[in-house]
C-alpha cells in the first residue's frame, strides 16, 4: 500500500545578505527542510501569514521592517504567535538582544551561524512547535465535538453558540478586557463538553428525567472537566466546565460551591445558559416569554441562587435589545 510522505516542515530564512541566506538555504534542504527565504523584513511578514511556516530565522537587520519589529509582528499575532522564531545576530549591541527577546523570539544564534548549533536549536524548538500544533489539534476538536452534542437534539440546537454569545456581550457590557471574553467565548462553547458521556436516551428525553437518570444527566459538569483538565491551551475555562451549574447559596452541584468561590465568569455562563434554556423550547418544556424567563430567575436571585447585579444587566441588555 503506498504510503503518504510526511510533511516536511518549513522554515522561513529572512535576511537581505543574499550570501549567508543561501548557506543557511543549502544547510537546510540537505537536511530534508522546506525553505522559504525573503529578503527584506516586510516581504518575510507576508509570506508568514500567507504560509504554513513551522519556524522563523530571522536576521535582525533587513530594510523596510527589522527583524525585531517583525518578530513583534509575529508573536502578537493570535494566528502566528507559536511559531518559533529563531534571531540571527551580528556584534548586535546587549540592549538589541533584550528587545529581542521582550518581543517573544525563541533563540539567537550569533553570525558566522555554526551549522551543528543552528541545527541542534532547530531541532528542539520544532518539536516544540510539534507538540503545541497537537495540542491546537485536540482543542479544536473539542470545540467540534461541543457542537455534535447540541446536533443530537433538535431542541438544543445552537444552545452553546447562543450562551457564548451571550456570555460575551454581558462581558463586554460588563467592561471586560478581550482576553476575558475570549475566556467566556470559549467556555459558552465548551460549558457542556461533559454531556459526551450522557447517553443520548437521555438526553433527548421527551419528558421528564427520573431520578436515576437525573444522576446521570448531573455527572456532566465533573466529566466536562476530565475531558478538558490535560488540556493547558484551555485550562482557564475548566471552572465554567466544571461549576457553571453551582449556586451562590451552595445548593448547586457538582461542588456545593458558594459565593465566595464562585468566580465571576461562571456566574455569568451560568445566568446565560438557564436564560437560554427558559427561552428556548426543550423536548420536555415549551418555550418561555422573556418576562416569565426573568421573572424565574428573579425568584431563583430571592433564594439566593444567581448572582443579583448580573441578572440585573444581562435584563437590562435583553430589554434594551443590545445583544449581540
Ligand atoms: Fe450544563
Amino acid at each position: 500500500m503506498p504510503q503518504a510522505e510526511p510533511r516536511k516542515p518549513t522554515i522561513l530564512i529572512a535576511d537581505d545578505d543574499r550570501s549567508a541566506q543561501e548557506i543557511l538555504e543549502n544547510l537546510l534542504v540537505n537536511r530534508g527542510y522546506k525553505v522559504i527565504c525573503a529578503r527584506d523584513g516586510r516581504e518575510a511578514l507576508s509570506l508568514v501569514s500567507a504560509d504554513t511556516i513551522d519556524l522563523c530565522v530571522l536576521d535582525i537587520d533587513m530594510p523596510h521592517m527589522s527583524g525585531i519589529d517583525l518578530c513583534q509582528h509575529i508573536k502578537n499575532d493570535k494566528k502566528t504567535q507559536f511559531i518559533p522564531v529563531i534571531m540571527v545576530t551580528g556584534l548586535a549591541p546587549e540592549q538589541e538582544k533584550i528587545r529581542a527577546l521582550e518581543t517573544g523570539c525563541d533563540d539567537f544564534i550569533t553570525k558566522p551561524v555554526q551549522a551543528a548549533e543552528l541545527l541542534a536549536r532547530l531541532k528542539s524548538l520544532l518539536h516544540l512547535k510539534a507538540m503545541t500544533d497537537a495540542l491546537e489539534d485536540a482543542e479544536s476538536i473539542l470545540f467540534t465535538l461541543a457542537r455534535t452534542i447540541e446536533a443530537k437534539d433538535r431542541y438544543t440546537l445552537g444552545h452553546a453558540d447562543r450562551v457564548a454569545r451571550f456570555a460575551v456581550s454581558l462581558g463586554r457590557e460588563l467592561g471586560y478586557p478581550e482576553e476575558k471574553l475570549e475566556l467566556l467565548h470559549k467556555g459558552g462553547i465548551l460549558h457542556d463538553i461533559g454531556k459526551l458521556g450522557v447517553p443520548d436516551a437521555i438526553l433527548q428525553k421527551e419528558a421528564a428525567l427520573d431520578k436515576e437518570e437525573w444522576e446521570t444527566m448531573r455527572k456532566h459538569p465533573v466529566m466536562g472537566f476530565e475531558i478538558c483538565q490535560r488540556l493547558k491551551g484551555i485550562k482557564e475555562i475548566i471552572p465554567i466546565i466544571r461549576n457553571h451549574h453551582e449556586r451562590l447559596d451552595g445548593t448547586g452541584y457538582p461542588d456545593g460551591l458558594k459565593a465566595a468561590n464562585i468566580m465571576d465568569t461562571v456566574r455569568i455562563v451560568s445566568i446565560v445558559d438557564i436564560y437560554d434554556a427558559l427561552t428556548t423550547r426543550r423536548s420536555y418544556k415549551v418555550a418561555f416569554s422573556q418576562e416569565k424567563a426573568f421573572q424565574m430567575m428573579k425568584e431563583e436571585v430571592e433564594r439566593g441562587w444567581w448572582d443579583k447585579t448580573i441578572l440585573k444587566v444581562w435584563e437590562g441588555m435583553i430589554k434594551k435589545k443590545k445583544v449581540e
